[in-house]
């Protein structure tokens, strides 16, 4: 006779639901938005299907659509009119992302608005800061930077910044800038685990981020590490991070139940777009149940340990979960 059986449990979606572990709730989950400067920036992005580059007024639409279903947060990226070497355009008062940030606090003062901070989409040459002679990413100079966009982000309303350049040393700096320059109460969410990774192609396409020569390689973390991602997520924790985040995030759940198991602050997953775009190719193909495969994927993460899930699918989880 057998004693125990587990499919007792299975019976009905009752008795599933009941003896259900893990949910993904609306509010978890982060909407990323690409915001533009220029009209002829905005539009489709191909490998997207369902995500756009938004001009400034369909930005705040957005938000407010985001907002209505159940999204109560988002991350802006900016794509500035103009780049140069030194970033200059990522802590102009009046770039795209300051003007963003305005725009959606002004219209929905609730949404919770997480900027992103990094200088790869204001560099000429694509790289995450500013160069040394020799083409290397010097790593204290765009700390600095970052400090100084940091408070421009504060400055304009953000509740949140999020530092996704992988620098040493740059939760402290920010922290430091942003206590200083009347901004103690903007959070840092970091990319404290942030890797080399492939996923990335789609967005470098819907930000215009790929770098011109090289890779990220030098500063982003090399995919088979798993102990230097806790090491990385100790250092921001120490250096004052609100909030650490693990990126990409299939490839990384093993590191997001590490972290969970080690660190009690609240940890963010990033479901970056080549993921998304990765899903999407399946489903336009008709290879797999779109619906079913984006809730299995979201509780993956909720299941590894994640609080937050940074995602492009938040809207339509948003639209059928709400
Ligand atoms: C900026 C940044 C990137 C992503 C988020 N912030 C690109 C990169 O590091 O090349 C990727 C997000 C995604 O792929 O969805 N440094």
């Amino acid at each position: 006779m057998i004693a125990l059986r587990p499919r007792r449990l299975r019976r009905g979606e009752v008795v599933r639901s009941l003896v259900r572990e893990n949910r993904v709730h609306v509010e978890q989950l982060v909407q990323p938005l690409f915001v533009v400067e220029r009209a002829g920036d905005a539009g489709p992005i191909e490998s997207m299907p369902g995500i756009a580059r938004l001009r400034l007024g369909e930005a705040a639409a957005e938000a407010r659509e985001l907002f209505s279903l159940g999204i109560r947060s988002v991350l802006l990226f900016g794509v500035p009119a103009h780049k140069d070497a030194i970033a200059s355009g990522s802590y102009d008062a009046d770039g795209i992302v300051q003007q963003a940030i305005r725009e959606i606090k002004a219209s929905l003062p609730e949404m919770l608005v997480i900027a992103d901070l990094c200088a790869c989409e204001y560099t000429d040459h694509g790289h995450c800061g500013v160069l040394a002679a020799g083409g290397d990413v010097d790593n204290d100079a765009t700390v600095e930077l970052l400090a100084r966009v940091a408070v421009t982000y504060a400055r304009a309303g953000a509740d949140v910044v999020a530092p996704s350049d992988m620098m040493d040393g740059r939760v402290e700096a920010i922290r430091s800038a942003l206590d200083a320059e009347g901004g103690r109460d903007v959070a840092i969410m970091a990319y404290s685990a942030k890797y080399a990774s492939a996923f990335y192609g789609p967005f470098r396409e819907a930000a215009g981020s790929t770098p011109r020569f090289g890779d990220r390689r030098g500063y982003q973390m090399d995919p088979p590490n798993a102990r230097e991602a806790l090491r990385e997520i100790a250092l921001d924790v120490d250096e004052g991070a609100d909030i650490v985040m693990i990126k990409p995030g299939l490839p990384y759940l093993d590191v997001v139940r590490a972290a969970r198991d080690r660190f009690d602050a609240p940890i963010a997953v990033y479901n970056v777009s080549g993921e998304y775009a990765m899903l999407h190719a399946a489903i336009a193909n008709g290879w797999l149940d779109g619906e079913r495969a984006v809730d299995e994927i979201l509780t993956s993460f909720v299941r590894a340990g994640a609080d937050i899930v940074i995602t492009y699918h938040a809207k339509e989880y948003a639209q059928r979960h709400g």
